[in-house]
């Protein structure tokens, strides 16, 4: 194997660059010249690459975003499109691609694979931890840190004014940073996809606390794949709790920012273990971690099965609302 490639594609998440950098590094390392597609699949169907030597990656190992860009596809979903991206890959002389990304890009990949003699490997990039066969993904750590920053910040106003706050936070189909934010700023309650929204109980939640004492709440609210979600729930709510209340989306601030140590450090190890195995002639996988170890997952797998979200946590949540 001479060439490989590495885009990144689909949500943006910090740590990606990070990524990038360890891929381009440990890529030379095997005496591999790496290339680099911008804008994710678009511009692999486009031809829009550059080379990646080791010095082209210095100095963005702390910085948010990807500095190759992303986007998300439609077209590289049709076979047209991935005629396209072969064809690309082939002029380029590419062997090997590394997608950093969500399930989206792992199925896209995927059917590619199918179609041509090029590998594939997949590393999970995306705030919304929902991939199943790593214990984390890239740019969740960062995401939970830069919404907990701003929980802190709502709890100073919400106690300071005695009102109800309903804190929307990003996730489309799971409650991960939803549940890791309630427990680690104290929330009185947490809404999330994976279970049933009641909302006479929630109601009677936020009653029960204040008839305990506590003047202010806060509730973490999933948005799922209805953005401003958190703005119906409050009006539901309004009518069964007389508190004065106020919601708070976070939107896409929750995607930017400088990754955390922990992010860098798991962009690191997944992008240098997915140049190892492309090296060694894996393809169609996953380079996850899990108890602190590199597990490869085949695609299928990552897309297909559900990461369970610990119920249990979310009754703990209620349990310490105090
Ligand atoms: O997939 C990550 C994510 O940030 C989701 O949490 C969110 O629903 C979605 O991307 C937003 O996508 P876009 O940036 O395309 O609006």
């Amino acid at each position: 194997m001479k060439t490989i490639a590495v885009l990144t594609s689909g949500g943006d998440a910090p740590g990606m660059n990070a990524c990038i950098r360890s891929v381009v590094r440990s890529g030379a390392a095997h005496g591999l010249q790496v290339i680099g597609f911008r804008r994710g699949f678009t511009g692999l169907m486009a031809g829009d690459y550059i080379p990646l030597g080791p010095r082209a990656v210095a100095n963005i190992i702390q910085r948010g975003g990807t500095f190759l860009g992303t986007s998300r596809s439609p077209e590289f979903k049709g076979t047209e499109g991935r005629r396209k991206a072969i064809d690309v890959l082939e002029k380029a002389g590419v062997e090997g691609l590394i997608v950093i990304g969500g399930d989206g890009s792992f199925r896209g990949i995927y059917d590619l694979i199918r179609e041509c003699d090029i590998r594939a490997v997949g590393i999970p990039g995306t705030i919304d931890n929902d991939i199943y066969g790593t214990d984390v993904s890239i740019g969740f750590d960062t995401a939970v840190n830069t919404v907990l920053e701003a929980i802190d910040r709502i709890r100073d106003t919400a106690a300071s004014h005695e009102r109800l706050f309903f804190v929307e936070v990003m996730g489309r189909q799971s409650g991960f940073i939803a549940l890791e934010v309630g427990l680690a700023g104290g929330a009185e309650a947490v809404v999330v996809p994976e279970a049933p929204t009641d909302i006479k109980q929630l109601s009677k939640v936020l009653i029960d606390s204040q008839h305990r004492g506590k003047s202010s709440s806060i509730v973490i609210v999933t948005e799922g794949d209805e953005p401003g979600v958190a703005f119906t729930l409050a009006e539901q709510v309004k009518a069964c709790v007389g508190m004065e209340s106020r919601v708070v989306v976070l939107g896409h601030i929750q995607r930017g920012g400088s990754p955390t140590a922990k992010d860098r450090v798991l962009a690191t190890l997944l992008g240098a273990a997915a140049v190892t195995a492309l090296v060694e002639g894996k393809t169609g996988v996953m380079v996850g971690e899990i108890n602190n170890m590199v597990v490869l997952t085949p695609l299928p797998e990552a897309w297909g099965k559900k990461k369970i979200l610990d119920l249990s946590r979310l009754s703990l949540v209620g349990t310490l609302a105090g």
